[in-house]
């Protein structure tokens, strides 16, 4: 089965062609990302209506794209998944008005996938259903989103934990920000703190220190508020002190220093809550998934706290941590085989709730998956 998918809930329009085998083994033929960064760079974050007119912009060409690069025609597809919900509603919108264009002339089902469930979905893409087959734990890790999902089977999220308010991916581009790095800061933070760890050592008396974000109780909420105002806090003292002017770039081993704190504070504090949810109950497998799982100093962290309670460790290869839409078709292929298709009223919704709403009523007209 061919399921050709669509994604374009923030600011990176992506296509994608899979292969789904009898099996359940899924193969991508072709993911095509064409990226707004440095649009949006220039703005030191993402300008929603910029985004949806690029979206629009390229959408038809990353489409054909990938059809070509999967060594297909449109007429070889068998169903379309595309990204509903949660993200920037005109972004979303530009995916799910051309989907439902393509599903409809096309006469082929139109799936409707939850960003954050394609985000687990990637894993399944680099692991056979023999490596990883749900129930398993999922901590999803982006720019919008930091929770603890238990996946009871391929269409059955339930949130356990997370944060209470801003996410680990916003907190990483704002310090960036502050820090003088373009948007978005996570892959050049996660650079910095490499360099930081060669002289920082957190274990060291005196050493600096951020807030753990992990709140200090048996939940398994998370908080990046307090350490991300704290940071700031130190990059302004720190340039007061250095009678440095705003735009002034700080010395590289402060920065360093910062990065490599700041990392620190992040990744113990979220594994800590990991840790925590893996104590209070079983499970074989571990995913992390959305783009700051591919923070380099994260993906260690986790793989230890997993080792120490003898569960699988899975992350997805980085270039499928980031925003892609054969997660997209990999989530949408599963979807189908419980019968849950759109149909050709589908709409758009920004928040996490107008998702799970949509869904949930879906899931009531499942059936039992081959
Ligand atoms: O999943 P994603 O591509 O988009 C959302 O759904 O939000 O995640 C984007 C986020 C950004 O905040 C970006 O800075 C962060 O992932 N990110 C990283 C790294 N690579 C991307 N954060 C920390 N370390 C990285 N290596
Ligand atoms: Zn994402």
């Amino acid at each position: 089965m061919i399921i050709f998918a669509i994604e374009s809930s923030c600011d990176d329009t992506s296509a994608a062609v899979i292969k789904a085998e009898a099996d359940h083994r899924l193969t991508v033929l072709s993911n095509v990302v064409s990226s707004q960064i440095e649009i949006h760079a220039l703005y030191g974050g993402v300008v929603p209506e910029i985004a949806s007119r690029a979206h629009c912009e390229a959408i038809s060409h990353v489409a054909r794209e990938a059809v070509e690069k999967a060594g297909i025609t449109f007429d070889d597809i068998d169903a379309i998944a595309v990204t509903f919900a949660p993200g920037l509603i005109g972004s979303l919108l530009v995916g799910v008005s051309f989907a439902k264009s393509l599903a409809s002339v096309l006469k082929v089902p139109l799936i409707p996938v939850n960003h954050i469930e394609g985000h687990v979905a990637a894993a399944y893409l680099e692991n056979a259903p023999e490596v990883l087959t749900p129930p398993y734990l999922a901590l999803v890790v982006s720019g919008g989103h930091t929770s603890l999902y238990e996946v009871s089977d391929y269409i059955t999220f339930t949130e356990i934990g997370g944060t209470t308010d801003d996410a680990a991916g916003e907190a990483f581009d704002k310090v960036g920000r502050v820090m003088g790095m373009p948007y978005p800061g996570g892959a050049a933070m996660d650079k910095l703190a490499s360099r930081g760890f060669e002289h920082y050592d957190p274990a060291k008396k005196d050493s600096l220190h951020f807030p753990s974000p992990a709140k200090g109780d048996d939940s398994l909420n998370l908080s990046f508020s307090g350490i991300k105002t704290a940071a700031i806090n130190h990059i302004h003292t720190t340039k007061q002190r250095l009678k440095l002017e705003d735009d002034d770039p700080m010395p590289d081993e402060i920065r360093e220093e910062i990065a490599a704190a700041f990392t620190h504070a992040v990744c113990t504090g979220i594994a800590k809550k990991l840790d925590t949810a893996l104590t209070q109950k079983k499970y074989s497998s571990l995913v992390m998934a959305g783009g700051v799982a591919a923070n380099s100093h994260l993906r260690r962290h986790i793989a230890e706290v997993c080792k120490k309670n003898g569960v699988r460790f899975v992350v997805p290869s980085i270039k499928l941590c980031g925003d892609n839409a054969a997660m997209t078709a990999a989530q949408g292929y599963h979807m189908l085989r419980y019968g849950l298709t759109a149909d050709s009223s589908l709409n758009a919704f920004a928040s996490d709730e107008g998702a799970l709403e949509y869904l949930n009523h879906l899931r009531q007209t499942a059936k039992t998956p081959d």
